[in-house]
């Protein structure tokens, strides 16, 4: 028991501890990425209706050949939060890159997703980074002196307010430098009714996904939340253009963490996931806000998914 609980990061102790004592309770999304998390978030990847993967997978085989020609070959790759690294093998092949690093705030999921990639690209260098790219990073020495294409895909960034999003563009434009490029997914404001279905499906894996929460509460901080006593629901936020993600108490509850207890309502929510969208050039305003120009954007026949190219150059616009 003890070395169970000693391997528990303060952090979620600390956010999750925190989250009960404020007036809207609220626990940061980062949270729900443990090894059963990133297990069902790769389920959730697959799910029909989670249009956003198979669609950004689509412009990444139609237009990297397109990317390719605008950076050039030669670049290293880098990309931010790999994860299962299931997109980058077109990204790759089109650009011909000098090396790869992918970063990841997991050593497991990076060592097995490098060396698959290792697998199929047997003579391009490979240097796995594992941490955290919310901050200005160092790079692997053996790629300082090579030009960087940064690669951030899938809509991350949609995770994060707006405030927290342009502090990390500035951060990836530190860490890559001067003259770098960065192709980056984000999301677009569709119909609410697509939206909503992508994070409520009828299989019920996102629900799974959320209440996963609770059970690593339970798990990792000797939490006894009464997991079945609360329910996933996914809402339109039209002011923020986001989609929000609740837990929502299905009764009055008295439960303990850590020896603590805490009560909640029937009705009463825990927030603890933002899913940002864009609108036609909102996505441009947040790069420039972030340091970076825009080079081109490429988007699907229906406009549900953006892939848009930026660069990094001393600015040369009027202030
Ligand atoms: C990782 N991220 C971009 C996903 C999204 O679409 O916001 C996380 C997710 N949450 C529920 N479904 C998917």
């Amino acid at each position: 028991m003890d070395m169970i609980m000693s391997r528990v990061d303060p952090a979620f102790r600390n956010d999750v501890l925190r989250c009960f004592e404020q007036e809207v309770y609220a626990i940061p999304a980062r949270w729900l990425y443990d090894r059963a998390g990133s297990e069902l978030f790769e389920q959730i990847t697959d799910l029909p209706e989670y249009y956003p993967t198979r669609t950004e997978t689509g412009l990444l085989e139609s237009y990297s050949g397109e990317v390719a020609e605008m950076a050039g070959s030669g670049r290293a790759v880098i990309e931010f939060g790999s994860g299962s690294s299931t997109k980058t093998p077109h990204l790759l092949r089109a650009v011909n890159p000098a090396a790869y690093v992918p970063i990841d705030i997991s050593g497991d999921f990076l060592a097995d997703s490098a060396a698959q990639l290792q697998e199929q690209f047997s003579n391009l260098p490979i240097y796995p980074l594992e941490a955290d790219f919310m901050r200005r990073l160092n790079l692997p020495d053996q790629v300082s002196d090579m030009p960087k294409l940064g690669f951030f895909p899938g809509s991350t960034i949609g995770n994060m307010i707006a405030r927290t999003s342009v502090d990390l563009l500035r951060f990836m434009r530190e860490t890559l430098g001067e003259g770098a490029q960065l192709l980056i997914g984000f999301d677009r404001i569709k119909d609410p009714d697509v939206l909503i279905a992508a994070y409520d499906d009828s299989a019920g894996v996102t629900a799974e996904f959320s209440l996963n929460l609770l059970h690593r509460i339970n798990r990792e901080l000797g939490g006894e939340i009464a997991v079945d006593k609360f329910r996933h629901i996914a809402e339109w936020n039209d002011i923020y253009a986001r989609i929000e993600i609740y837990l929502e108490a299905q009764a009055d509850l008295d439960f303990s963490i850590d020896g603590s207890v805490f009560s909640m309502v029937r009705g009463q929510r825990i927030h603890i996931e933002n899913s940002h969208k864009y609108g036609l050039r909102d996505a441009r305003l947040m790069l420039r806000a972030g340091g970076w120009s825009p080079v081109q954007e490429w988007s699907d026949e229906k406009d549900y998914f953006s892939l848009i190219l930026v660069e990094a150059h001393p600015f040369k616009d009027a202030p």
